[in-house]
This record gives C-alpha cells, sequence and structure tokens, in this order.
C-alpha cells in the first residue's frame, strides 16, 4: 500500500518528484498534477524520493506527514562531519552500565535509514544490549573456543586464540573488551546485496553511536569465528540463509580522547583513458 497522496493546494506543477523518481513510475494528469498509476505502484522501490524532493511537501506517501520528516537543513556542516570522522575512536575500555534502551532505539532507528541496494532494507540487527546478557554469551564464546582448541578443530591461522583464551582466563578480555553490548548486521543472502548493506549499517551505527558519545569498536576477532563456528550464529539465532559479515561492540567509553587522529596521506589513481 503506497498510500501516495499529493496535496493540490500545495503542489506547484513543478514535477520534479516525477523527474527524480528512479523507477520514473510517477505521471502527470490531465490537470498537471502528479499520481502513480495503478499498474506502476509495484514497481515502487519505496525510496520515499518523491516525498523529499517536493519544495513545498506537497507528496505524502506511506502516511508520512511530509512536515514531521527529518529537516535537510540541520546537518552537521563539512568542518563538523570531518571532525566526526577524525574523532571517532576505536573504544576498548567500557563503563559498567548499560546504555538506555531509549538511546539504542534512537540510534537503530537512525541506521535503519542507512541506504540498502535497490532500498531492499532487509539488513536485521541482532544487538545484545544488556551486559547481564552479554557476560553469558562471552562466556559460551570463550568456552567454544576452548572447546575447538582442545579437539584440534581450530584452523590454523587462528591458532593465536589459544592466547586469547588464555588471556582471558588470567582477566584479560581481548576479545570483547568488557564492553556491555555487541551490535550485529545481517541479511539474507537471496538479496541484491547483503555483504554491502550490512557493512553500510556498522558503519553508520559507529558514526551515529559516536555522536551520541556512544563508543564502539569493530569485532574482528568475533567476526573470524562466524565463518567457522556455526554454533556462534546458532546461540545469537541468526538465521543460516543470512549473510552476517561482522559485529561492533558498543556502550559508554571510560576512556576520553582529546583530539582527532591525522592520518591524511592517501593512494591516490587517476587513470586517463
Ligand atoms: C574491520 C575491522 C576489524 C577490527 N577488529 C578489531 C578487533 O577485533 N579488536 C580490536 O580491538 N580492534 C579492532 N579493530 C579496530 C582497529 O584496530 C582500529 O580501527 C585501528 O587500530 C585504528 O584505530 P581507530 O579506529 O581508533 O582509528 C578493527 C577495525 C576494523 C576496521
Amino acid at each position: 500500500m503506497l498510500d501516495a497522496v499529493v496535496n493540490k493546494d500545495k503542489c506547484t506543477k513543478c514535477h520534479l518528484c516525477a523527474t527524480d523518481c528512479p523507477i520514473k513510475i510517477i505521471k502527470v494528469d490531465d490537470d498537471g498534477f502528479p499520481f502513480i498509476p495503478a499498474e506502476r505502484k509495484n514497481h515502487c522501490i519505496k525510496c520515499q524520493h518523491c516525498l523529499v524532493t517536493c519544495p513545498g511537501g506537497a507528496f505524502s506517501i506511506f502516511g508520512i506527514n511530509p512536515d514531521n520528516c527529518a529537516d535537510s537543513k540541520n546537518i552537521p556542516s563539512d568542518l563538523q562531519m570531518e571532525n566526526m570522522i577524525k574523532t571517532r575512536r576505536s573504544v576498548r575500555k567500557y563503563k559498567t552500565k548499560d546504555v538506555k534502551s531509549e538511546d539504542l532505539d534512537r540510534l537503530l532507528k537512525a541506521v535503519a535509514n542507512a541506504p540498502t541496494g535497490k532500498n531492499c532494507r532487509e539488513v536485521e540487527f541482532t544487538v545484545i544490549n544488556k551486559r547481564s546478557e552479554m557476560a553469558k554469551f562471552k562466556n559460551f564464546v570463550y568456552d567454544l573456543i576452548d572447546e575447538y582448541i582442545n579437539h584440534e578443530k581450530m584452523p590454523d591461522e587462528f591458532a593465536y586464540y589459544v592466547h586469547l583464551l588464555k588471556a582471558y582466563r588470567d582477566g584479560n578480555d581481548v576479545i570483547f573488551r568488557n564492553a556491555p553490548h555487541l551490535f550485529i548486521a545481517h541479511s539474507p543472502k537471496s538479496g541484491p546485496t547483503p555483504i554491502p548493506d550490512c557493512y553500510i549499517a556498522l558503519t553508520y551505527f559507529e558514526l551515529m553511536a559516536a555522536s551520541m558519545k556512544i563508543g564502539s569498536v569493530w569485532l574482528g576477532f568475533l567476526a573470524y569465528l562466524f565463518d567457522f563456528m556455526p554454533e556462534i550464529r546458532e546461540k545469537l539465532g541468526i538465521p543460516e540463509d543470512h549473510e552476517v559479515p561482522y559485529a561492533l561492540l558498543f556502550g559508554h567509553p571510560a576512556v576520553k580522547y582529546y583530539r582527532g587522529v591525522e592520518r591524511n596521506d592517501y593512494k591516490l589513481h587517476t587513470p586517463v583513458f
């Protein structure tokens, strides 16, 4: 149900909605007003460009009131964005308190707006939202590592997990950094672009979290295990037919960074044809 409604008092017949529609399903009626013909409705990819490109807020779709949408003028400046990128850090020390559920909800709602291939929006989030659950999960993972090592099921390239396990038993949680929470993005393999979609969601999560003073760190040490320890995905309830490329730890930082890093060098290739 698209529920596309054009407010004829506000519509100036500029047709920006029709020209910006990526699928070109918006037509113009005999009076010059845009509309979506019934036979084209199921081609809509639900991107909402018609809603957001209308200068006067005359186009509503999916029951969304244009007046209630995010303000495109109220965005970070280029300097603020650059500082955000330079000052976000991998946080490896966390306070022993949970992120409030309303803050987590706000964060996840923002991430739900991240782009996905064909706007398929199939990325699902698995979040360990309580420290008490995180404690149980990480014990499960470390015990599983123990079992894999003891039964010689650990692939050679991950033999070093024996040291991570020993560190944990000695009180140093190198894999999970004593973080209170875990965020995982996963998406059906059948979708158009599941792996990029998940990485984009994770990246947006990291930046939005940083803007809310919530720290995070990419969790390669767990992601490597996803590939050969099906028990972890099963424990988390992640469907078998989903790609699960990566995870992030997150929580309130117990460390402060007083400035951004400067890593401005890059390798540039500019092919000429
Ligand atoms: C794909 C990826 C995987 C990572 N995995 C881990 C990890 O398992 N544990 C960890 O402590 N840091 C991990 N990191 C953090 C990097 O070590 C970190 O980004 C890098 O040292 C630069 O520091 P910065 O993020 O504070 O700029 C990972 C980062 C990326 C991008």
